[in-house]
């Protein structure tokens, strides 16, 4: 979901007006959030576009949360604070879209699977090995059946701008191609690729701690 602002100021002196328009969009990145990040300011706003006014005016406010009639606006720090976000009232997360985020590679620490073929257990997937070799013993393999996943835990919620996958390459390259990416339970993209990949980058765009990779071959 995106919220589209055109800022329009009106500027006037006794002999020169001139108007100025701003263009600054924001995009949901939680929505019906138990947790927020922590607010620098908060402000009476009667809806999420009242509170992205009220962001935008603001150059250090990255984003804001909506709750019954309160914008809660927080800035880059706090959204992206390895500490977390504090627990709150359900509400919906907004951040500004912005072309160059600072960003970090994110973590998986723990991770589980629908199942397991042989000894290829989940932990394969993040040793830190990137061989794509399966007879090299660090991928992850599940069974074949419909639906089988695989899921990472990161140390805290986090954006997740997207999400890099290395595919098996000795054989079945193909087995990979039609699958949903998901954080805390939310699909954030289906991917259906007509050629297969060895690795690249899936966009995500979603904030929370479980990344699951849903193969949707049948
Ligand atoms: C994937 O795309 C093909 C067409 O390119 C379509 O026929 C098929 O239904 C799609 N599968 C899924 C699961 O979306
Ligand atoms: C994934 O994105 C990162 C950051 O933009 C880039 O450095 C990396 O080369 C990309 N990987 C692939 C396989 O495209």
């Amino acid at each position: 979901m995106k919220l589209i602002l055109l800022l329009l100021l009106l500027c006037s002196t006794w002999e020169v007006s001139f108007a100025m328009s701003i263009h600054i969009q924001f995009m949901a990145v939680k929505l019906r959030s138990n947790s927020t990040p922590f607010a620098m300011e908060t402000l009476p706003g009667r809806d999420s576009m009242n509170c992205a006014t009220l962001c935008a005016l603001r150059p250090t406010c990255f984003g804001f949360s909506w709750l019954q009639g309160l914008c809660r606006l927080f800035d880059w720090l706090a959204f992206s604070s390895t500490d977390g976000w504090q627990a709150s009232e359900s509400c919906d997360v907004y951040t500004r879209i912005v072309d160059s985020q600072p960003q970090t590679q994110l973590k998986l620490e723990s991770c589980s699977q629908s199942s397991t073929h042989g000894s290829n257990v989940c932990g394969r997937a993040i040793d830190g090995n990137r061989n794509q070799d399966y007879y090299g013993d660090s991928c992850a393999h599940t069974e074949n059946n419909p639906f089988e996943w695989w899921e990472g835990q990161l140390a805290a919620p986090s954006f997740v701008s997207y999400v890099t996958i290395y595919n098996r390459q000795d054989c079945c390259t193909n087995w990979l191609k039609i699958f949903s990416l998901q954080v805390d339970g939310v699909e954030c993209n289906r991917v259906n690729l007509t050629v297969p990949f060895s690795v690249a980058n899936f966009s995500c765009n979603a904030f929370g701690r479980q990344v699951r990779v849903t193969n949707l071959r049948t």
